[in-house]
Parts: structure tokens; sequence; C-alpha cells
């Protein structure tokens, strides 16, 4: 057979979703996903059957293994410069994040950071963590601009982001977070009017698929993320918020009136805006490892899921309140923090982060026709959240391809020694 197929053969377990052609699970399809022994069969980079072809060009050994979607990472803050271990060290000593941010620290001094690095030097940094990210299982990510705090900058971080794309085996989107900190010598309305003075050079070399927001007493407020849902509705963009992070300000409602694609962090979110998030075609964006981390507040992971919510999980890998770009690791944390089964998580960080970014047609699950990104673990699937900090990735292929093999044995089963 041609060299553009590879066959899988003896997974214990495949997880597949409970229908094909569903955009996202959420309720009862969360659970009616399966996680059945067999094999699947990908021709020239997508999924062609859902069993092994003994033709095959390559034929993967998959005994033993589960066989996932590959991680899709749909809130990452790549690429950034440098990292702020002080700070950490300082939130652990009891100091909070809106104190910190005011104290010189925070986004500011990764704003310093990426305007004192040289574009190599942040791209050296930044396909590092990709390629940790890869070795985690993580085919598809999303970088956000949001260091920058100027024009020139922002600009700047999202060339490095198009720049980061060509160069990492993953695919890739850049989501301008134009507004994340008030830049000095700017109101947070004047920075508004700055924005939008700039979107056109913005969007003008294409990629940016989405606009984010942060809202917090530190950053912006509801107005403002109002209005960057009227810029994100004028330009055809998804609009992202960061929302709910430390202060409860009630931006849920505002969020999904102005047609949000996602709400994300959610941890101070009130219980009223529970049940209209999960009656909405809207994400709700968990980060765990930010939570975990900062050990302020806990989103309503659960109730979100019994209410029916789209839950998401992503690391939001950061240089602050974040420095964890583990899929595997969230999603661990994610289980115990929220009390989430391993079929929530799993559908969290594959086919519900593929509809966040706009790409559920192609990515996200295991489904004849969809792109073969896929995961072999060396366990079955439930060990990804008990076997906390274990990187349970063998294997990993995108449009399969394999673009990662952990060890001797990894190699054995690609027929590679
Ligand atoms: O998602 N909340 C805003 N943005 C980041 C943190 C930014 C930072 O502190 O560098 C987040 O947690
Ligand atoms: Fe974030």
């Amino acid at each position: 057979m041609s060299t553009g197929t590879v066959s899988f053969t003896g997974a214990a377990q495949i997880l597949r979703p409970p229908r094909d052609g569903l955009d996202q699970l959420r309720g009862a399809d969360l659970a009616g996903q399966t996680l059945a022994p067999g094999g699947l069969t990908a021709v020239g980079g997508v999924i062609a059957a859902l069993e092994p072809d003994p033709r095959a060009g390559l034929a993967v050994d998959a005994h033993g293994c589960a066989i996932l979607p590959g991680f899709i990472d749909c809130h990452t803050h790549l690429p950034f410069a440098g990292w702020r271990a002080g700070e950490y060290e300082q939130k652990v000593g009891g100091v909070r994040y809106e104190e910190i941010a005011r104290t010189g620290g925070g986004i500011a001094s990764s704003a310093r950071a990426l305007r004192e690095s040289s574009d190599e030097q942040v791209l050296v940094q930044s396909r590092g963590l990709a390629a940790e990210m890869l070795a985690a299982g993580t085919t598809t990510f999303e970088c956000k601009s949001g260091y920058g705090l100027s024009r020139e900058q922002e600009l700047r971080s999202l060339r490095l982001a198009q720049a980061l794309a060509a160069e990492v085996a993953q695919t890739t989107t850049s989501t301008a977070l134009l507004a994340h900190s008030v830049p000095s010598g700017y109101t947070a309305d004047t920075w508004m009017d700055e924005v939008e003075r700039m979107l056109p050079e913005v969007l003008a070399p294409g990629g940016v698929s989405a606009l984010d927001i942060f809202v917090e007493s530190v950053a912006f407020s509801n107005a403002h993320l109002e209005r960057m849902g009227a810029l994100a509705a004028g330009a055809g963009l998804a609009l992202r918020c960061h929302v709910e992070q430390f202060g409860g300000y009630r931006s849920v409602p505002v969020a999904l009136a102005a047609g949000a694609r996602s709400v994300d962090h959610l941890a101070t979110l009130h219980p009223d805006d529970v049940e209209p998030l999960a009656q909405a075609d809207c994400a709700a964006v968990l980060l765990p490892a930010a939570e975990f981390l900062g050990a302020e507040h806990r989103a309503p992971g659960r109730e979100l899921l019994d209410a029916g919510a789209i839950v998401v999980l992503g690391t939001d890998a950061n240089p602050g309140t974040a420095p964890v770009v583990s899929m595997p690791l969230v999603i661990g944390l994610a289980v115990r923090l929220y009390g989430m089964t391993t079929r929530e998580a799993l559908a969290a960080a594959t086919l519900n982060a593929a509809w966040t970014l706009g790409m559920a047609r192609t990515l996200g699950s295991i489904e004849v026709g969809k792109r073969a990104d896929l995961v072999l673990l060396d366990a079955p699937a439930e060990h990804v959240a008990y076997r906390l900090g274990h990187n349970p990735v063998e294997l990993a292929f995108i449009a399969g391809e394999p673009v990662y093999v952990r060890d001797e044995r990894a190699a054995a089963r690609i027929g590679l020694r």
C-alpha cells in the first residue's frame, strides 16, 4: 500500500465521541464517549477507517496503548519572554496577584522582558516550550499577543506568533489580546481608542482569528469588554475574554450578549451566571493550573458540567499565573479540583477545545474524515489524571506523521530501533 497509509493495531482503548459530526460535547454526550479496544487507519493524513489496514505503509503497534486525539491547548500566552519565578515566591508567601500587578510586577514586567529581548531570544524560548508541549501530546495550540502594551510591540508579538507557527510541528492559531493591561500614558478608555485605531494594521497580515481582553480591577472593565465585542463582530473574529479570574465583575452576561466564543478563567463566576452560560454556545474555558498555583479562587467546574456547559481545559501557559505547558497535568488537576470524570476532562482537552478555536470540523476527535492528529499513551486513559505529573505520551502524530517518539519502546512501535 502507499506510504501515505498508516495503520494502528491492537489499541487497548480508542477514545470516540458518542456519535460522529458533533462539534462539541456537553451534558449526556460526555458520558457517551467510548474507550473501546481496536485500531484505525489514516490515509494522506486523514482518518480513513476505524479498523487497521494490514497493507499500510506504516504499521503502528498500539498494544497496551490508549489512542486519543492530540491535545488541543486553546489558551496559551506564547510567545513570551523570560519568566517571573520571584512572583511565585511572593504568591506562596501570601501576596495576591492584584498587589503584585500594582507594584510593577505582573503583565508590565513581562512586557518589559519582551521589549528587551530580541526576536530570536523570544523564538528560542517559545520553540522550546512548543517542543515540551508536543512531548506532552499537544498537537494544536493557541498563541496570544498581550505582552506588547504598545502598538508596535503588539504587532511584533503577533508577527512572532506567525514566525513560531512556521517553525513548530503543531498547528497554531493567533489571538490578538489587545487589552491585557493599561499601558503607561493611557487610561483604559484611551487605550481602547488606540486598539480601535490599530485594528486594521493588526488584521492586515491575516492569521488573527480572535480578539481577547482581560477584565479586572488592574486591567479593563465590562464596558471595554462590550466594546471589544463590537470590534470582534465588526471584523468577523471570535471574541475571547479573561473574565472572573480574581474579582467578580459579572462579566459573563456581558460576554454572552457580545456573542463571545469563550469566557476564560471563571474562578469567581457568580452562581446566577452558571445557567445562562450553560445554555449558551459559548465555551467555559477553565484553567486549573493558574487556579492551583495562584490559590485564590476556584471555578465551579462541576456545576458548569452538570448544567450542560461546553467545558474546556487549557494550560494558560504564561510567565505569571501558569508557567505550565502540559495538558496531561492540566487534566489531572481538573479531575481533582473540579470533580470531573476522565471522559469529561478528555473532551474538554480535545473536541471542545477545537470548537473554541473554530477547528472542530477537522480536529479534536477520532472520526473518519478528521485529520489524524493522535497521541498514543503508555497506559489506559484513566491514568492521565491518576498518575499526576507523569507524562503518559509515547508517540504523537500530526496528519498521520509521527512527530514525537518518546523512547526505544515507542520507536519499536513504529518499526524503528
Ligand atoms: O491568563 N489574566 C490575564 N492574563 C494571564 C496572566 C498574565 C500575567 O500575569 O502575565 C492569565 O492568567
Ligand atoms: Fe490567560
